[in-house]
């Protein structure tokens, strides 16, 4: 594992290059979070490979007793990722197996095979043995369901939308696979008015427009208190409005386009309902008139929380951003979500901070 995570570093540019081909991501990000991230998981996750432990236990039974456990691999994973973080987050999903002695079945989503494919020939540089790491391609509903419903996996790693993941969980259940699945978003952003916002336009920047929105824990509510609303909001706007889109590969490029023409218009069609369900369009609005499936960095005032957009996961550079009056009310509107991923709280009030986490 730590000379695969040498051999990565050492091709970090070949890697992001081609990822960012594929997927259209920003190289700049891709370099440092998409690769970068790869090669210190994977040195991470070597070094648990000599910190496996069982433990032995007393028992509060009469006698003499004690219980020991011994950590064996628990057997074949199934691994599979969606196309936003391709190689990313298929490194997190093998290094674990790995340094506990598994081996891997991985499929990548169809649109973002190739940094995979690449990576599996790193793993034959680096020594792997044959078999240990398997890269199957193919689309999610033949290939994907296939390895999901085989007898053979024992454990399924899955990492896509609350949808699939519901279907791939009943499915691994059927053969009594043990069943991992990390899925949707639409995490709340909360601003109190002692908050810096400057920090919080950046934070925005970092969540709901980085990777194109793409991002499963993105902040893709903003809820800011009323007496600093319409300053955040303007100058989240500003920010949003000043970002420069182009291909991923353009060094300067902070947003590229998102995947594929059916997210572009799935992206649009969501701008439309939420306009049409009466929020207030502030910046962006749809798609890039050029060559590629970009989507403009879009803002919509809200004032409802029951909106589809407020409520529905986009998976888009689509911010939704609505006022509260106090922390009883902004709490409440945060909680108001089908959702539990990521949240965040900006204030300069460690207390109320703390309050807020909980
Ligand atoms: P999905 O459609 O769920 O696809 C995810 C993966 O599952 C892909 O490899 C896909 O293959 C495969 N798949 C699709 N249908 C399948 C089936 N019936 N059986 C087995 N595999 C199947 O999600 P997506 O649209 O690619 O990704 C976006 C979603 O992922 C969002 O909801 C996002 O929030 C979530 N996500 C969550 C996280 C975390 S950490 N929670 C991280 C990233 C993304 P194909 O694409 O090849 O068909």
């Amino acid at each position: 594992m730590q000379r695969l995570a040498d051999l990565v570093e050492a091709n970090a540019q070949t890697l992001a290059e081609i990822e960012t081909i594929d997927n259209g991501k920003a190289i700049s990000g891709c370099l440092a979070l998409d690769v970068g991230g790869s090669v210190d998981v994977l040195r991470y996750m070597a070094g648990f490979s000599t910190k496996i432990q069982g433990a032995t236990r007393q028992l509060s039974v009469p006698g003499e007793t004690f219980a020991m456990t011994i950590k064996e691999p628990v057997g074949v994973v199934a691994a599979v990722v969606p196309w936003n973080w391709p190689l990313n987050m298929a490194v997190w999903k093998l290094a674990a197996p790995l340094a506990a002695g598994c081996a891997v079945v991985l499929k990548p989503a169809q649109n973002t095979s190739l940094s995979m494919l690449y990576f599996a020939e790193l793993c034959e540089q680096a020594g792997l043995p044959p078999g240990v790491l398997n890269v199957v391609t193919g689309s999610g509903s033949r290939i994907g369901s296939h390895l999901v419903a085989h007898a053979g996996i024992d454990k399924l790693s899955f990492t896509g939308s609350t949808e699939v993941g519901v279907e791939v969980g009943k499915l691994a259940l059927e053969h009594m696979a043990r069943v991992t699945l990390e899925l949707g978003g639409k995490s709340p952003m909360v601003v109190f008015e002692d908050a810096d916002i400057e920090r919080v336009v950046q934070a925005t920047q970092d969540s709901i427009f980085f990777n194109a929105g793409q991002v499963c824990s993105g902040g893709s509510r903003l809820y800011v208190q009323r007496s600093i609303y319409e300053q955040t909001l303007a100058a989240v706007a500003e920010r949003a409005e000043a970002m420069k889109i182009g291909p991923g590969l353009d060094p300067e490029c902070e947003m590229g386009p998102v995947i594929s023409r059916a997210q572009q218009d799935n992206i649009c069609q969501y701008i439309e309902i939420g306009q049409a369900e009466g929020a207030q369009l502030v910046c962006g609005g749809g798609r890039v008139e050029r060559e590629g499936y970009f989507v403009q960095p879009t803002i919509l005032a809200c004032e409802r929380n029951d909106l589809r957009v407020v409520q529905e996961e986009i998976f888009g550079p689509v911010l939704v951003v609505l006022p509260f009056d106090d922390e009883e009310e902004g709490l409440r509107l945060a909680n108001d979500s089908i959702y539990g991923l990521g949240a965040s709280v900006f204030t300069r009030d460690v207390s109320r901070a703390l309050r807020c986490v909980r």
